[in-house]
């Protein structure tokens, strides 16, 4: 679908389908759903008395003009009440409406500016939070089904803004925006593609070509490499693994050292069997988003290239899959991380973390300002947070977590702080070895932030996304399956560094 930005009246275009909106409880509509409702002679003040219409939010009526207008159909979708309006409900509306448009095999449509108007939001955010929820709102997984399959697509959407003076901004915002969703639809792609066609050599070469396309500095490494960096802990996890380990690393602005450096760390388990502590087979099929945080550190690099931000961001993401094996890691084996720590092994599903642990240690080499992980890591964190809800944040520096916050917040890709306290080392003491990877049933989200931490030594956050990289609804913005969690958090972040 291609976006444009035109200047004009909404309903003197030449399109199929128009969007407007209205406020919950608005009887006399103004802005431009108040000169389409003149144009369509009062057709929509009549059905808002009827009560037909009462602009709740999401909520999408379909209104034909029948010839007074160019347009074939009107949508008009609720944005709930006006002193509830933000940028989330922007999405929301902006999605519901143009779900619905598709719905109807809608080919060209053009939408009003959600928010901009009365709603009292800049042109920029308003713009952002309408090309988020509508592109977001139509995306598809559509690559492995048969065409006929598939159901039609919209040619074009047509943001329309009556002030001139307004243009130019909704105009940057648009192309950055889309920009940003390239790299949540590639994020998307990643994590939805299944587990034979996801695999640690398909995601190194997805890096490959970002880094090509934006000139980033990438290194590959093999089990070879793994072993010549003493990366004892990742490849315990990718012993048992039959496609080859890939450990990625991408580097933009590689050689700009006057830069603030910021490291992104990914887990890319492209399928967690548990190994030899097999998981249950019922939902199994699940863990093949187990490379999720790997998905959105990649897809946030796509854009990281696209916007050519002025930093020096650096992605790492140790990609395996976790298998039962005659080589595999068992229950009981020690073994021994890049930075000479020793590790028992207590249960072979307690992955994430060892392979972050060999990931954590290299970032050092950057002189890292800031590491932030993304990982599937703990089923306690979904129990603790839920599911869609927010990522479980555990940070070491406040500075970094109230970013983390802001950025969560604004995107909606929000985080809520974990404790990393001190108490919870010893549920990782170990009889054999320095500590183990598992610590039992208590405080299973913290057990595993704390291991993390044993490899650390800089300002660090990690997200703990388990709950947050599959939808397993068609909701809002976010259509069943990968929701690409992470990458408008990380590039706002990065923004606004
Ligand atoms: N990949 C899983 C965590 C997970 C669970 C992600 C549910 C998404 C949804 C992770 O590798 C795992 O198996 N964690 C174990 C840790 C335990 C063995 C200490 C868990 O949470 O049960
Ligand atoms: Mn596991
Ligand atoms: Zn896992």
């Amino acid at each position: 679908m291609e976006c444009k930005v035109v200047q004009g009246e909404i309903e003197k275009l030449p399109v199929d389908t128009i969007i407007s909106s209205l406020f919950e409880g608005v009887q006399e509509p103004g802005g431009a759903t108040g000169s389409i409702d003149r144009s369509i002679n009062g057709l929509i003040r009549e059905l808002i008395s009827s009560g037909d219409i009462t602009g709740k939010l999401g909520s999408v009526s379909v209104i034909y003009p029948r010839g007074l207008i160019p347009a074939n159909r009107v949508l008009l979708v609720g944005l709930g009440k006006r002193d509830n309006l933000d940028m989330e409900n922007i999405r929301i509306a902006s999605a519901q409406a143009i779900k619905k448009a598709r719905e109807l095999n809608a080919k060209d449509v053009a939408t009003v500016i959600h928010g901009s108007g009365s709603g009292g939001f800049s042109h920029a955010a308003a713009s952002q939070a309408v090309i988020e929820g509508s592109l977001l709102g139509i995306y598809r997984f559509d690559q492995l089904k048969s065409s006929e399959e598939t159901g039609a697509d919209i040619n074009t959407l047509t943001l329309v803004e009556f002030d001139p003076t307004k243009l130019a901004e909704v105009h940057t915002s648009v192309t950055n925006t889309q920009k940003i969703i390239q790299g949540v639809f590639l994020t998307r792609d990643l994590v939805n593609l299944p587990p034979n066609m996801a695999t640690p050599t398909h995601l190194a070469q997805t890096a490959q070509q970002i880094a090509d396309e934006f000139d980033m500095k990438i290194t590959i490494g093999d089990r070879e490499w793994a072993k010549n960096n003493r990366m004892g802990a990742y490849l315990g996890v990718a012993k048992g693994a039959g496609e080859p380990p890939k450990f990625i690393i991408m580097e933009h602005n590689s050689s700009r050292e006057d830069l603030e450096t910021i490291v992104l760390v990914g887990k890319g388990i492209t399928f967690d069997t548990g190994g030899i502590s097999i998981k249950p087979s019922e939902k199994m099929e699940e863990m093949k988003t187990d490379m999720a945080g790997a998905a959105a550190v990649i897809g946030t690099m796509k854009v990281v290239g696209m916007l050519n931000l002025p930093l020096r961001i650096i992605a790492i993401t140790p990609c395996t899959e976790n298998m039962p094996d005659a080589q595999a890691y068992r229950p009981a084996d020690v073994i021994t991380a890049s930075n000479g720590k020793t590790i028992e092994i207590i249960s072979t599903d307690a992955e994430g973390r060892l392979i972050l642990a060999d990931a954590l240690v290299y970032a050092k080499k950057y002189a890292p300002k800031a590491v932030i992980d993304l990982a599937t890591l703990t089923g306690a964190c979904v129990v603790a947070l839920g599911k869609n809800t927010a990522a479980g944040m555990f940070c070491n520096d406040n500075t970094l977590s109230d970013k983390l916050s802001r950025s969560g917040d604004k995107t909606h890709e929000r985080v809520w702080p974990l404790p990393l306290w001190d108490e919870y080392r010893k549920n990782i003491e170990s009889n054999v070895a320095d500590i183990k990877n598992s610590g039992g049933r208590n405080s299973g989200v913290s057990s595993s932030a704390i291991f993390l931490k044993e490899f650390i030594d800089y300002p660090w956050a990690h997200l703990d996304i388990a709950g947050m990289a599959l939808s397993e609804k068609d909701e809002g913005y976010t259509p069943l399956g990968g929701t690409g969690y992470g990458v408008r958090l990380l590039v706002d972040l990065l923004q606004n560094w």
